[in-house]
């Protein structure tokens, strides 16, 4: 074994952070939790992914969930599409498999939703193979180590990353492997603020160490800056129950439940106006300020009106959900839970 791998599996076997999903090896709670990984923080992920353990805790039984169900025990992790793709997956995996994951990461890869990085995963840490995951935190350590100033933003990066760090890849421990390079980026070469290079177990193998780069290294460019949409959300009252719209089935936010929104930031004026031509009767407006929320690509930036109808009014063919059930029958997007907070409070 190289020795760079061999000190990073000893440091890992003292250091390693005492995970749910690493209990042990089962692919469907390494694919799980590697999803969730990919755009939330490990302590966040944790309650969720435990959560998620307890209601689908197998490959048949998130087949067959109902969309309502699965998408709300997303609820808050974000991205829903990931979880979709999850559960076309675990469809395929009945149908095409017989209920069983495929072990090699060719086969992994035709999965919807399984990309170079889970494949990879999936293949080490539960099947033991000599499979490269290279994720932003394994990227990092790998451009540290190796004083590379190439761009990491870069598909041409990632791929030479994947085939160099093959010669690391020790036969008999690749998924202990893969999750000690992880974890070494996640805790000692750290993103932010200044890398741990004291404790590091590669510290003497650091070219970017030696030659002082560390603060130079990984270079990334930058994403294009999030586009701006003005919206106006319009949470109308009737009773103890407020009015609910299903997105449809595609595009973002597909399939969650939410508020009446507009685009633009409406006056009160306008409001009520929208609000009559749905053929309701408001009979008071009350503002419920102004938020922000920030998708990969977007930035809502949001103002809030309580619109109270007449309760002897007929449902007119809307959705009225009664204000408890809001939290726990509606995955309702994020962007929208400073609102539900608010209704909640109101109404108490
Ligand atoms: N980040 C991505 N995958 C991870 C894992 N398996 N454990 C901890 N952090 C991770």
């Amino acid at each position: 074994m190289r020795e760079e791998a061999d000190r990073l599996l000893q440091w890992f076997y003292g250091h390693a952070r005492i995970l749910p999903w690493r209990e042990d090896k089962d692919p469907y709670r390494v694919w799980v939790s590697e999803i969730m990984l990919q755009q939330t923080r490990v302590e966040a992920v944790i309650p969720y992914f435990n959560r998620f353990m307890k209601e689908l805790p197998t490959l048949k039984e998130l087949a067959c969930c109902e969309e309502g169900p699965l998408l709300k025990l997303w609820e808050g992790l974000g991205y829903y599409n990931r979880v979709r793709n999850m559960q076309k997956a675990a469809i395929q995996m009945m149908e095409v498999y017989e209920g069983n994951f495929p072990t090699t990461r060719s086969e992994l890869m035709k999965l919807k939703g399984i990309g170079s990085y889970t494949a990879g995963a999936i293949a080490s840490i539960a099947f033991n193979q000599q499979e490269p995951a290279v994720d932003g935190n394994v990227l990092r350590v790998w451009m540290r180590v190796h004083d590379d100033f190439d761009d990491i933003a870069k598909q041409t990066t990632k791929t030479k990353v994947e085939q160099e760090i093959m010669n690391w890849i020790p036969v008999d421990f690749p998924g202990d492997f893969t999750q000690a390079i992880m974890e070494l980026g996640a805790t000692v070469c750290v993103p932010k603020g200044e890398p741990k290079c004291p404790i590091c177990p590669l510290v003497n193998f650091c070219k970017a160490k030696q030659n002082d780069h560390v603060n130079q290294i990984p270079v990334k460019t930058k994403a294009k800056p999030r586009k701006i949409q003005a919206r106006t959300i319009i949470v109308v009252q009737k009773g103890n129950r407020v009015l609910l719209k299903k997105r449809e089935n595609k595009g973002l936010l597909a399939g969650l439940y939410e508020f009446i929104n507009e685009e633009g930031q409406l006056e009160e004026k306008e409001v009520i106006e929208k609000i009559k031509e749905l053929g309701l009767n408001p009979i008071r407006i009350s503002p419920m300020g102004e938020e922000k929320h920030i998708f990969s690509h977007i930035e809502w930036h949001m103002v809030g009106y309580l619109i109270k109808i007449d309760e002897t009014q007929e449902d007119k063919g809307f959705l009225f959900a009664d204000v408890d059930q809001l939290d726990k029958q509606y995955a309702i997007p994020s962007a929208y839970v400073a609102y539900r907070k608010q209704i909640r409070r109101k109404l108490e």
